[in-house]
C-alpha cells in the first residue's frame, strides 16, 4: 500500500560519492527539500540526520571508490488504494550502488544521441519518482545504442532523459534556463561554476534544434555520468564529430573540484 509503489508518489535524489566523500551534499539535500515541499510531503529528517544516514550507508561500501547513493522519500503507506490521501508517515528507502565514470580517453571518442519530443509534464524541476516518460526515452536510447535522448519541447531543446544539456557556440556556453521544464541539475550548476572559474561565458537561454545541430560542441551532465561530450545527433556529426576544447577545460576543472572535495 505504499504510494511510492502504487502511484510513484515520492521524491528521490542521487548523490555521487568519491572515496567516501559526498559531492554536493548540501545542494542535493536542498533540492530534496524543494521537491518534498512541491508535493507537500513533510521531510522526515533534518539535514544532520540525513547526513549521518547517508554517511553510514557510504561507510558500509567503502570498498567501492565511486558510489551512487539513491534515496527515495515516498508519501507513505495508506490503508487503501485511492488517489487521494490523508496524513501519512513518509517511507524512506536508500541504497548504494557502485558506478563507473568513463576515463577522459574514453570520452574523447565522443558519444551519440537522438532527439525526441519532450512529452513529460510541466513540473520537470521536481525530482519525482514517477519517471515513466524518462525511462521510456532512456530505453529508446539503449535500443538505438546511443548515450542519451535529447528532448525538445515546442521547438526548444530542454534537457535529456536523465541529464542536462549544454552547447558551445563561438566560445560561449548555452544551457536551458532553470524553471519548470528542466531538472535543476547539481552537476549543471557545477559546470556553470567551472566555466566561471575558466573565464568562459555562460548564457542560460532557450535555443532550438537548429542551434543544437550547428553547435561547436554539445555535452550532457549528471551526477553519475559527470560531463559527456556528444559528437553525433540523429546520425549527424556535431563539429565534424570532434570533441571540443571547451569541454576538455570544463571536464578537467570538474575533476579538480572532485579531488578538492575528497
Ligand atoms: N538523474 N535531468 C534529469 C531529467 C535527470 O534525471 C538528471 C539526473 C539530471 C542531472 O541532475 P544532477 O546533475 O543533479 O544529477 C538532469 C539522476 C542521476 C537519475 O535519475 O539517476
Amino acid at each position: 500500500m505504499d504510494r511510492g509503489f502504487l502511484f510513484g508518489d515520492g521524491i528521490y535524489e542521487v548523490f555521487p560519492v568519491y572515496n567516501g566523500s559526498i559531492l554536493g551534499l548540501e545542494e542535493h539535500l536542498k533540492r530534496l527539500q524543494e521537491g518534498l515541499d512541491a508535493i507537500n510531503i513533510v521531510n522526515p529528517y533534518d539535514k544532520k540526520k540525513w547526513t549521518s544516514l547517508i554517511n553510514k550507508l557510504v561507510s558500509y561500501h567503502q570498498k567501492n571508490s565511486k558510489q551512487a547513493i539513491y534515496l527515495q522519500v515516498s508519501r507513505g503507506c495508506d490503508d487503501d488504494r485511492k488517489h487521494t490521501h490523508g496524513t501519512l508517515k513518509p517511507t524512506v528507502y536508500m541504497q548504494s550502488s557502485p558506478f563507473k565514470s568513463p576515463t577522459k580517453n574514453g570520452l574523447l571518442k565522443g558519444s551519440a544521441a537522438i532527439t525526441r519530443d519532450d512529452i513529460r509534464w510541466s513540473q520537470c524541476d521536481t525530482k519525482a519518482t514517477s519517471l515513466l516518460a524518462n525511462i521510456m526515452f532512456a530505453q529508446e536510447a539503449k535500443n538505438h545504442s546511443v548515450e542519451e535522448v535529447i528532448l525538445i519541447r515546442d521547438g526548444i531543446v530542454t534537457e535529456c532523459s536523465s541529464s542536462n544539456l549544454f552547447l558551445v557556440k563561438n566560445n560561449c556556453i548555452y544551457t536551458h534556463p532553470k524553471g519548470p521544464f528542466i531538472l535543476p541539475g547539481i552537476t549543471r550548476e557545477m559546470v556553470i561554476d567551472c566555466a566561471k572559474y575558466c573565464d568562459i561565458k555562460v548564457k542560460e537561454v532557450a535555443f532550438n534544434k537548429g542551434s543544437l545541430m550547428g553547435a561547436d560542441e554539445v555535452w550532457i551532465s549528471s551526477s553519475t555520468r559527470e560531463i559527456v561530450p556528444i559528437t553525433c545527433i540523429d546520425d549527424k556529426p556535431i563539429n565534424n564529430g570532434k570533441v571540443g576544447a571547451i569541454w576538455s577545460l570544463i571536464y578537467d576543472r570538474y575533476q579538480t573540484i572532485k579531488s578538492i572535495n575528497i
